[in-house]
């Protein structure tokens, strides 16, 4: 496949750009930051400057030809609640029209724990939460073919290779190496197709928790 990854150099990005080259994916990373460009090769990965934020980005461009699309993009701890709308919701938005417009046809979001049921004050989580739930929802609502993923905390720590998928997992942590596993299996993975879930690390083998997606029940989602 072609996997065009927004955000590819973000931490999980990379993550995943180096497991899905390894298994023989073709993958374009798509960076706001040129100097970022020499890392993503090094990965594996064909670089494309987008930034999403920028009106005169041509985001159909970077995703055209690509068969699948993860949005791995995030404003990040240090941001205000502003670029939790412009890069966590409305970047969803944009890339989800540009790969309706552009026959992508599978998206996969990074989202997180917690969107299913934001809280509604001001503070700058809660409303990067609902950024989340929304961009979700949009995902979802798509002519695409939609994944959504709800990590727990990431940590750095080592993969473990090993997760607890849900509804509703409860609080809990996941290295990075583990959601990019995740994604990695989601996206070969059709079943998981127009399902939500959360994930942290539990006992439960990757691509077997991934096959068990399909039975979390999306009510609870
Ligand atoms: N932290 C947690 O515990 C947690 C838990 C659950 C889910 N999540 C979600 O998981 C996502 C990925 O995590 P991570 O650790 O891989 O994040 P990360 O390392 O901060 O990566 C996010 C990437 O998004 C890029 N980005 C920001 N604004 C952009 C723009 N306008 N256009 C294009 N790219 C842009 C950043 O680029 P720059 O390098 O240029 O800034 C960065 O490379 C987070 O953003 C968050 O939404 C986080």
């Amino acid at each position: 496949m072609i996997i065009t990854v927004v955000g590819g150099h973000g931490q999980i990005a990379r993550r995943l750009t180096r497991l899905l080259t390894a298994d023989g994916h073709t993958v374009r990373a798509l960076v706001r930051d040129p100097a970022q460009l020499d890392d993503v090769a090094a990965d594996g990965a064909e670089g494309v400057v987008c930034d999403i934020e920028d009106a005169a980005a041509d985001v159909e461009a970077a995703v055209a030809g690509s068969d699948a699309l993860v949005f791995a993009a995030g404003a990040g701890p240090g941001s205000g609640p502003e670029r939790k709308v412009t890069v966590d919701q409305q970047g969803v938005e944009r890339t989800v029209a540009a790969a309706e417009a552009r026959g992508v046809g599978r998206y996969v979001v990074v989202s997180a724990m917690g969107a299913g049921d934001p809280p509604d004050d001001d503070e700058v989580f809660s409303v990067y939460l609902r950024a989340k739930a929304e961009a979700d929802r949009i995902a979802l609502a798509s002519s695409l073919d939609v994944t959504v993923v709800r990590p727990g905390g990431l940590t750095d720590d080592p993969g473990t290779g090993q997760v607890t998928v849900g509804a509703d997992v409860g609080r809990g942590e996941i290295p990075r190496d583990d959601v990019a596993a995740v994604l990695a299996a989601v996206l070969v993975d059709g079943t998981t197709i127009g399902h939500t879930f959360e994930v942290v690390g539990g006992p439960t083998p990757v691509a077997e928790a991934v096959a068990e997606v399909a039975a979390v029940p999306e009510d609870e989602a």
